[in-house]
């Protein structure tokens, strides 16, 4: 093991998701994905009271998942998808702690990845910047991943985030910002494109020299895109969590939501005794972008959306929302104020 050094870890609400090192020894930063609300210092140990408070919140959340588990499970269809074996593909096992979790994009998959990195003394991948391959290094097999899955001694843990955040997210990030070379970018900006436009655009209208999207796909035209693709095939970036992580197939113990994820990590730290390894005791919070940017962002956003289609996110998120608790009405009241009946008729397909 590496001597364990203290740890940086930094919210960053810009939008890169990616590790970054710095220079002066021993600072690595966790991006964790933008837009979360401010949250605490990330201190070592909680305290009683949080620790309670956690445990009581952890209570309510497994509960009402295995409430929708059952009611899944009386369904005649809906439960075949994903299989263990999909779901193993997705997960990450660390066997020196007994933690295992489904990395969930656009979750804080990044941060956690770069805090395994350090306890697990990767400084390989810290140094390239690369710490996303902890997935490739900890992916069990469907086999170990049905043993964790079984077993008293494991943490399973699943990272939920709002839903439409999450979404809005992975467009700010995957494709509008071209500050940074994104995969989905290139991929998906040319199908959105046709898809919205019909239109065709040469490789010298469509990207810059440097490869970056120069034709921005609209939030509208990436929405629509989403919610016209067959569900199954999206790109794990904005698959809803319930398509990806098995949720009543693993037996998760933990469900950490992105918007407490520190302190729901700060307690798996501490059952798992991983807090023994990794000093976070430093977190710096660059929270310039308050809660109530972050929902502006979302109303703006979503109000160029025609109802139908926000219907249509609404019903393939559909599980997410009722699996973990998010209940979009507040702000779909706010994206359509005083026409109670486009709002329920919204809710309807949740
Ligand atoms: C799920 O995990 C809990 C806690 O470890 C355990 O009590 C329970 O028996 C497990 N259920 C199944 C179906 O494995
Ligand atoms: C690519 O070029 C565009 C236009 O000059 C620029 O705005 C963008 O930041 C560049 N992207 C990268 C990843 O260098």
């Amino acid at each position: 093991m590496m001597p364990i050094k203290k740890v940086l870890m930094t919210i960053v609400i810009s939008s890169a998701a990616l590790l970054v090192l710095q220079s002066t020894p021993p600072p690595v930063t966790y991006l964790v994905p933008e837009e979360s609300p401010p949250q605490p210092l990330l201190r070592t140990g909680l305290s009683p009271d949080e620790l309670s408070q956690v445990k009581e919140a952890q209570a309510k959340r497994l509960a009402l998942l295995e409430r929708e588990c059952s009611r899944e499970k009386g369904r005649r269809f809906g439960f075949r998808y994903p299989t263990l074996e999909q779901v193993a593909k997705r997960s990450s096992v660390v066997e020196k702690y007994h933690v295992s979790n489904c990395v969930v994009y656009k979750a804080g998959s990044s941060a956690w990845n770069g805090l395994l990195a350090h306890v697990l003394g990767r400084n390989d991948l810290i140094r390239t910047g690369e710490v996303y391959k902890m997935a490739d290094v900890l992916r069990p097999s469907k086999s170990s991943l049905a043993e964790v899955a079984a077993s008293p001694d494991y943490i399973r843990f699943v990272v939920a985030r709002e839903p439409l955040s999450r979404l809005l997210s992975a467009y700010r990030d995957r494709i509008l910002d071209i500050s940074h070379p994104s995969w989905q970018a290139h991929h998906y900006a040319p199908l959105i494109l046709q898809h919205a436009r019909g239109i065709e655009y040469s490789n010298a209208d469509l990207f810059y020299p440097n490869g970056s999207v120069r034709t921005m796909p609209t939030f509208l035209e990436f929405a629509r895109y989403v919610a016209d693709s067959a569900s199954l095939s999206l790109d794990p970036h904005w698959k809803p969590v319930s398509l990806q992580c098995g949720l009543c197939l693993v037996n998760y113990t933990v469900v950490v939501h992105m918007e407490s994820f520190l302190t729901d990590i700060r307690y798996i730290l501490r059952e798992s005794g991983m807090e023994r390894d990794v000093d976070a005791s430093l977190l710096v919070v660059n929270a310039h972008k308050g809660k109530g940017k972050t929902e502006d962002l979302l109303i703006s956003n979503y109000a160029t959306l025609p109802p139908e289609v926000l219907k249509k996110l609404l019903r393939l998120y559909s599980k997410d929302f009722r699996f973990f608790g998010y209940d979009p009405r507040h702000i779909l009241e706010k994206i359509y104020p005083g026409r109670k009946n486009v709002v329920d008729s919204l809710m309807s397909v949740i």
